[in-house]
């Protein structure tokens, strides 16, 4: 067997071994992501050279959501440099769960930028340019990212602004403490239409990857962010990517990563692979079960865990 068909073959074996795995079930506090299929379930690894692999439901459109973060934390970093970003939202885990409060005593600001809190200054951060607009700015980053265009699920976007006020009443509390760079109302629409981006496994395997390349996209040959950027990035996702769960997984994986209520969740091989899954069934931190059990299966088997 060839290496390339070694790869799509674990992939496959992996499928197979975790697709019956009970538990969990789909995110429905935003109402449409409760329609999506509990039994889909991708798999996908970008390499190096930008090689695709993938096994079963790899194509299925689903919305970004959380797996937004790291990337406009990205844009972020790249558009106003870590100083400024910093005075804004911090790089402390929160150790509490995606959607608390998580606001640092004392600056007032969100502990990081993989929380709700911290992710809602970082997408307001992003500021509008004369040619584009800070959300269009916002679409296209995360499309160069996957290496293709990227479009917003109207569906997903109006489901979640017509019942997210929790997201809102962050947004407001935020300015309260003068760590909101633009009106809430706006920073938190800005919000979710970005998480409302639709991604298939392939693609956020592909954003994974890019992350892995030091900001190079190995699939379009072009240079994202940069690598000073891409090393802030993972040092963020290692310590913030799965919320509450992100000591026991980098413990047991050892893989930058981060996770989405939508049921994705990529993990970065730094220098190696850009990892994706597919699954809606979460557990009560809001992880996809079926993919950490395969990924945490993965990183056990070849020896993946960096640490
Ligand atoms: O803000 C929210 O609640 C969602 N748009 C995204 C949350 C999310 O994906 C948390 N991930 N596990």
């Amino acid at each position: 067997m060839s290496a390339s068909d070694a790869v799509t073959d674990s992939l496959n074996r992996l499928r197979a071994e975790f697709r019956d795995l009970p538990g969990g079930k789909p995110a429905d506090y935003i109402p449409q992501l409760g329609l999506a299929d509990p039994e889909a379930f991708g798999l996908a690894l970008v390499s190096m050279d930008g090689h695709c692999y993938s096994a079963g439901e790899a194509d299925v459109p689903f919305t970004i959501q959380s797996v937004s973060k790291p990337f406009i934390y990205a844009l972020a970093l790249s558009l106003l440099g870590l100083d400024e970003v910093s005075r804004w939202v911090g790089a402390e885990p929160s150790g509490d769960a995606f959607n608390a409060i998580s606001l640092e005593p004392g600056t007032g600001r969100p502990a990081n930028a993989m929380v709700n809190a911290g992710a809602i200054v970082t997408t307001a951060l992003i500021p509008d340019a004369p040619d584009e607009p800070a959300f269009e700015r916002i679409l296209h980053c995360l499309g160069r990212f996957a290496g293709r265009e990227l479009e917003v699920d109207e569906e997903v976007f109006t489901s979640e602004a017509t019942t997210g006020d929790r997201n809102r009443a962050l947004a407001y509390l935020i300015r309260s403490t003068g760590t909101m760079p633009v009106d809430p109302v706006l920073a938190v629409d800005r919000y979710f239409r970005q998480c409302a981006v639709r991604v298939t496994a392939l693609d956020l395997a592909t954003m994974a990857a890019t992350l892995a390349y030091g900001g190079f996209n190995p699939v379009t040959r072009e240079q994202v962010v940069s690598a000073e950027v891409t090393s802030r990035v993972l040092a963020v996702m290692a310590t913030c990517g799965m919320y509450d769960g992100s000591g026991e997984w980098l413990l047991r994986i050892g893989l930058p990563a981060k996770s989405g209520v939508s049921g994705g969740l990529i993990a970065v091989g730094p220098a190696r692979f850009g990892l994706a899954t597919y699954s809606p069934p979460l557990d009560a931190a809001g992880n996809s079960v079926r993919g950490q059990a395969a990924l945490r299966a993965l990183s056990e088997r070849y020896g993946l865990h960096l640490m």
